[in-house]
This record gives structure tokens, sequence and C-alpha cells, in this order.
């Protein structure tokens, strides 16, 4: 069960009172994908880790039934009912419509209308494909969870989470930034079925660092192709009398671009995975390239921003390097030798990070 409504709590000093209070804090990270992207909402698998970048909610409960949220990117003020009446397409300002979609999706499971004062902080930068939305609609709904007494199952949560980012954007997105966000296990990428919805950690090999490069190509899902390729892939699995891409074979779709993306991608999560836990190094840079090489030419998401990155990034010594996430901009992923992985970011030209393997969503200290 997750730490949703565990009892760790920082203490504060209460300003109208000058007494010490407890104020509950939750963090949940963002996500960076190894490989397997575009398959989620197939019904297919995905290596995303959860990373060392995290938004951080600090929430009070209130006794009026209203959800007020400041956060540290924006001057303005968030206030909601708690109940999930608010419409989360219609609230203004418009970063609230996350807020609102988990308050809706949290009411449809069964929320009471508890309310909160909170706060956001997050390190997850916004528009670069490391999740920040996710990041942000699961360290909300934790705050919401504890102040309504609600205990949801990671998955569950994973779900309703999904389903706010839904109901505040449009877009039909999948599940992995939410199981990623929620499930990840520090040193480890977490293979995810998400068919099933099994998890299985499997540990990064020493020796490697996980390298994310910001193309500086920023978007956000709604302006994109995304909801368009989904229906493309629905359609072609429905032509074909399947539940889903998940139970194509190569033959039945060699001659669908997109649905090959789908049918190779999954076998190439397996095979990562599988030399992942071979410690067969040297087979996770021909499957980052592969993988980059399908969304590229057979899915279409890429940029040249992109394809330039990853380049450079072999050029400088990268064993592989791929689009992660949507595509469409948004960053480059890519495995390095763990010594010399400072040199490789100081030869690509584009802002960079290491990032780590961390555990999941948590309530903090
Ligand atoms: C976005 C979505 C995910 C997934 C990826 C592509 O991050 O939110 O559900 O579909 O794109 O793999």
């Amino acid at each position: 069960m997750l730490t949703a409504c565990g009892s760790s709590a920082t203490p504060q000093e209460d300003t109208a009172t000058g007494r010490l209070s407890c104020v509950p804090e939750f963090r949940a990270p963002g996500r960076v994908n190894l490989i397997g992207d575009h398959t989620d909402y197939n019904d297919g698998f995905a290596l995303p880790l959860a990373v060392d970048l995290a938004c951080v909610v600090r929430a009070s409960p209130r006794d009026d039934g209203v959800v007020r949220i400041t956060s540290d990117a924006f001057d303005s003020v968030v206030q909601v009912p708690a109940d999930g009446s608010a419409d989360p397409r219609e609230v203004e300002p418009d970063w609230g419509r996350l807020v609102a979609g988990v308050i809706r999706s949290l009411a449809a499971r069964g929320r009471a209308p508890a309310g909160i004062d909170a706060d956001v902080a997050s390190t997850v930068p916004s528009g670069a494909g490391l999740s920040s939305s996710a990041a942000f609609e699961v360290a909300v709904a934790l705050a919401l969870c504890a102040a309504a007494g609600l205990e949801v199952e990671p998955r569950e949560l994973a779900r309703a989470c999904r389903d706010a980012e839904e109901l505040a954007t449009g877009v039909p997105c999948g599940l992995m930034d939410q199981l990623a966000s929620l499930c990840g296990r520090r040193d480890s990428a977490l293979l995810l079925d998400c068919r099933s919805l099994d998890l299985e950690p499997v540990p990064l090999p020493d020796g490697l660092a996980v390298l994310v490069v910001d193309s500086g190509v920023e978007r956000a899902l709604e302006n994109t192709a995304y909801a368009e390729r989904r229906a493309e892939c629905e359609a072609i699995a429905a032509r074909l009398g399947l539940a889903s891409l998940r139970d194509a074979t190569a033959e039945q779709v060699a001659d669908e671009p997109r649905a090959r993306h789908v049918v190779s991608e999954n076998a190439r999560v397996l095979t990562f995975a599988d030399a992942l836990r071979r410690r067969d190094v040297d087979a996770l840079g021909p499957l980052l390239l592969a993988s980059h090489a399908s969304l590229r030419d057979d899915y279409d998401v890429s940029t040249p921003e992109l394809d330039a990155l990853v380049e450079q990034l072999v050029s400088a010594g990268a064993l592989g390097a791929r689009l992660t996430g949507a595509g469409f901009g948004g960053s480059v992923v890519a495995l390095v030798p763990a010594v010399g992985a400072d040199a490789i970011a100081r030869a690509v030209d584009a802002p960079s990070r290491l990032v780590r393997a961390v555990d999941g969503a948590a309530r903090i200290r």
C-alpha cells in the first residue's frame, strides 16, 4: 500500500497562533523513459525511471470545502471547490485545471470533499518531456487523499491521475508517467506491462549514467499530434480485429508504419530489459538508437533538434540515445559511461543533466 496517508510531517509555525503545527508534505518525482514510447496506450511495454527531480506539495486541511493552491511557478492562486463540481476545462488560471482534474477524478473514486490549503514547488522542468504534469498530479492527489483519509492503491491512483490529465487537457495519454512517478524504484528502471499493470524493477548497471538533454523545443501535448497517433493505432487494431496493437505480429503490421513502430518498440523494450538483467551493456546502445529511428521514421514524432542531439551524443561517446516521452520536442535520453559523463554533457550543444533513479512518490518530512 502506498504511503499516501502515512504519519510523518514537517512541524511548522502557525502564523496566527505562533504554535508549531504539522504541515504534511508530499513528493512526487518526474520520470524519464529509457525505452518504450507510444506503447503504453497500446497495452504495451515501457521502461521508465522516476528521477531525482520532483514536485513537492505542502498541504494543511481547511474546513470550508475549498482547495486553495499557490505555486512557486505562478503568481496566481487557484481556488476550486473540493467536491469535484468545477469543470477542469473551465478553471482559471489555467494551471488550476490539473488541480480540478485531480479533484474530480478522486471524487469519482469516493474522496470526501475535504479542502486543503497547499503550496507547490517543483524542480521538474515543464515542457521538457520529464512529466512535470504527472509529478504535479500525483503530489496533489496524495495531499488530497491524505486530507480526506482516503487510501488508494498505487495503480488506481495512477489511473486517477491519468484521468485527471485527460479531464484537464483533453489529451488521451497513457499510464506510464503516473505509474513511474508513483512506483519508481531507487537505482532501477521499471519494466511496465501496461496491459496487466505488472511492474518489475530492473537494476541499472553500475558504471553507466543516464543523461537527459533538453532540445529547448517546449510543447504541450494538447498542441501536438499525440491524440491523432493514438487514434491511428486504435483504428489499425480495430481493422485487424485486435483488442490493441499489443496483440499484433510484425507480419500483420509490416506495411503500417505507426503500428510497425509499436510492435517493434515492444520487442525492443523486452530485449533491453533482458540485456539489463544480464548486464549485457553492449546491447543497450543499439536498441536506443533503433528506438529513436523508429520514432522518427515510422511514428513521425521526432524533430530535427532531437535528431541532431542524438547524433551529437553518440559522436561524443554515449552508448546510445533516443528521444524520450512523447516527442514533438522535449528531451533526449542517453546512456553514457559514468566516468566521462560530464565530458559528454559538455560536448553537447544544449542544457543537460545527469539523473538518478529514485523511489516513487511518498509523504515526506
Ligand atoms: C506522454 C504520455 C505517456 C506516453 C508518452 C509516450 O508522456 O503522457 O502516457 O504515451 O507520452 O510514450
